[in-house]
Formats: C-alpha cells, structure tokens, sequence
C-alpha cells in the first residue's frame, strides 16, 4: 500500500492505496464518497465521472495512484454552498429520472462550462457524448445547459 495526498472537493486528504486501485473505488469505498457511480467499470456510461485538475475523467479508469498530488472534484464539492444555477435549471425541467447518470452528466457538463463558458450546442452534445442516461434522454439536459451558458 501506498499513501497518496490530493486535494478532494477542497480539502487535503491522504488514503492508502494499492497499486492496482481505481480512483473510483477509492473515492466510494474507503473516502465515503457515493456521488461518483460504477455504470460499466470499463470507461463507456460516464457515471463514475469526476473532475480531475479541471478536466472531465472517468474515475474508473483512473489508478488511484495518479491523483497524488492533484485536485479532484465530485458533485459533493460542486454543491457545498447549494445547487449550483446548472443544477437549479435541471431540477426545474425534471431533467433526470432514477439520477443515476447525473452527477457524472453535470461534471462533465461543469468541466465543459469552465473551459468554455458559452458553448454551442455541437460542443454540449460532444462534452455529454459519454454520458449515457437510459431514463429520460438528452434533450432536457442539453436545453439546460444551454440556457445556464447562453450570452445575455
Ligand atoms: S463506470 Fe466509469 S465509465 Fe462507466
Ligand atoms: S436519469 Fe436514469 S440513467 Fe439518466
């Protein structure tokens, strides 16, 4: 084992680690931190998404070990002081159903608003590509993400 530090949704954490870990196994089975969630485990649903030195990653396919010394975000830390606008547009158009998809479709629709804070729909469809939802579709989360980021 291993002991790696990063900084976790603001705060500096340490946590043993083997080397054959995933990040996302780290984060919900020894960190207590559930909204990252195991879809596939092989890098295709988005579920386990979580925002890695400001980029949108899969946290499945990530070695624990790689995140030493770097800054990880989860919807916990995206939420500390409330819903976020991104978040209020969603509930206001019942965007999700079981929610199983949206914590890894709002980071990576986070991570897409900090890199380019008024996207085009080509660029919001390809920042969620990744994301599957099988409840309610796409349109309402494209269309919330939209009005959140459209230029006034
Ligand atoms: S659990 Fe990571 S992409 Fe599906
Ligand atoms: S709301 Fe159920 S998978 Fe997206």
């Amino acid at each position: 084992m291993k002991k790696i530090s990063f900084t976790l949704n603001g705060e500096h954490r340490h946590v043993y680690v083997a080397p054959s870990d995933m990040l996302l196994e780290v984060l919900r089975y020894k960190m207590g931190v559930k909204s990252p969630k195991c879809g596939c485990d092989t890098g295709d649903c988005g579920a386990c998404t979580v925002i890695l030195d400001g980029r949108a990653v899969r946290s499945c396919l990530i070695f624990a070990i790689e995140v030493d010394g770097q800054e990880v975000l989860t919807l916990e830390g995206i939420s500390q002081d409330g819903l976020t606008p991104l978040q209020k547009v969603l509930v206001e158009r019942n965007a999700f159903q079981c929610g199983y998809c949206a914590p890894g479709m709002i980071l990576s629709a986070t991570g897409l608003i900090s890199e380019i804070p008024h996207p085009s729909e080509h660029e919001i469809k390809e920042a969620i590509a990744g994301n599957l939802c099988r409840c309610t579709g796409y349109q309402p989360v494209i269309d919330a993400i939209k009005e959140v980021t459209k230029k006034h």
